[in-house]
């Protein structure tokens, strides 16, 4: 069942944590959605059908936890690393499903060893990466590890995978890594679907359940084939944290939202929320749009380098919905002129979420959910949740709900159908 979580803003500072959200889904019918298996196999070109072909187990619901890039790039070490573990836990985070602690970029030494091995950078995780992950595992968590599809990472700071797949897999697994992000620097010209599915088989003669993240950046049409090597798949380039860059990353990713399902996720790239690019409002519907959308959740550090903890409990934001087993990717259903726009999702117990998102920058408007738009049967009633104020609304609503929304802001309710 989905825990909404209730948050705390931020009293405080440097830190807004950013939770990824996930919004679950489920059962539909009563709504007018179609029912997960009853939902024909998404047609690939040139014929056959995508089902979820990398049948590892993991990614039923989306991946959620926490990542080193988008605050730390390559400033990171095992300390940083052990608080983040430490602090998820305390924080409840761990508890609502934030359950992967993933290194990105600069964790390995410069060079692989004489036998062709990565080793961890001996300066900053100084323990090695087997005593971080018997850590992570001690707190119930997850480890994530990065490498690239070429024969360098991104950073140019460490090696990459390509020629390596089976040795680096079979090291990753002998560590107790749980997850791989798999990036596409340094490639050498052969195609996306090679160099990936090498690594994916790799993973799968690994040993060891591993989550496999493709981070792809969305070429060659990614979410038509992501699903037959890795649980999840960047749709997009990296998020830049602005309003139009969120915006950007999440409009790309909506135009694959039917190829989203358990086992399988469209990745519009990690939260920034908290990382000091857009005003507060504006990281609401940053995480609101994450949320519906239901993708990879990743969690992002934002504290402060140097501070004791990456998130206190007056430092952070809200939503959780707790995914759940059926994976429906809420997508953009309406759009009013060029600002004003309703998005919604399917959510368990035949609930639905529905976001109002105004990106002007200017003026407050109104915005109408209309059944037909969301997916709701005309004459269904239902009651309105306001999840970011934790309220339900006064009275019930029939075919219809409509709302101020402040420019660069959204709403975001629940709506949970109720005998009329
Ligand atoms: C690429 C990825 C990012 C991050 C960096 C690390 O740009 O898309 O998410 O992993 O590399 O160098």
């Amino acid at each position: 069942m989905a825990p909404e979580i209730q948050s705390l803003f931020p009293s405080s500072t440097a830190v807004l944590l950013l939770l990824g959200a996930c919004l679950s889904a489920a059962a539909v019918a009563a709504l007018g959605a179609a029912d997960d298996a009853s939902r024909p196999a998404v047609p690939l070109p040139g014929g056959g059908a995508r089902r979820v072909l990398f049948a590892n187990g993991l990614g039923l619901t989306p991946q959620m936890g926490w990542n080193s890039w988008n605050h730390f790039q390559c400033d990171i070490n095992e300390a940083v690393v052990r608080r983040t573990a430490d602090a998820l836990v305390a924080t409840g985070l761990a508890k609502a499903g934030y359950k992967y602690v993933n290194l990105d970029d600069c964790w390995a030494d410069y060079q692989r060893t004489k036998e062709g091995y990565m080793i961890a950078n001996p300066k900053t995780f100084p323990s090695g990466i087997k005593a971080l992950a018997d850590y992570v595992h001690s707190k119930g968590l997850k480890l994530g590890i990065y490498s690239s599809a070429g024969t360098r990472t991104c950073s140019n700071r460490m090696p990459g995978s390509l020629g390596h797949e089976d040795k680096d897999a079979k090291t990753f697994a002998s560590w107790g890594v749980d997850y791989l992000k798999y990036d596409n620097c340094y490639r050498d010209g052969t195609p996306e679907t090679v160099r990936f599915g090498r690594m994916s088989r790799a993973l799968k003669n690994s040993g060891r359940p591993i989550f496999y993240s493709l981070c792809e950046w969305g070429y060659m049409e990614v979410p038509k084939w992501g699903g037959m090597y890795g649980n999840s798949w960047r749709t997009t380039g990296d998020i830049i944290d602005t309003w139009s860059g969120m915006l950007d990353n999440i409009d790309r990713n909506d135009a694959y939202a039917r190829y989203a399902k358990p086992g399988g996720w469209n990745d519009p790239d990690m939260l920034e929320v908290g990382n000091g690019g857009m005003a507060y409002n504006e990281y609401v519907v940053h995480f609101s749009l994450w949320a519906i959308a239901k993708f990879k959740c990743s969690v992002l550090s934002t504290h402060a380098r140097g501070k004791s903890s990456l998130i206190d409990s007056s430092s952070c934001v809200p939503i959780v919905f707790g995914a759940d087993r059926m994976g429906v990717q809420g997508n953009k259903v309406k759009k009013y002129g060029n600002d004003l726009e309703v998005w919604a999702g399917q959510l368990s117990r035949h609930r639905k979420a529905v976001l109002l998102l105004n990106r002007g920058a200017t003026r407050s408007a109104s915005i109408t959910a209309a059944w037909p738009d969301v997916g709701i049967r005309r004459g269904v009633t239902v009651e309105a949740r306001d999840v970011w104020k934790h309220e339900t609304l006064p009275g019930r609503f029939t075919g219809s709900l409509t709302a101020v929304v402040g420019p660069h802001s959204c709403k975001l309710f629940v709506l949970t159908p109720v005998p009329r």
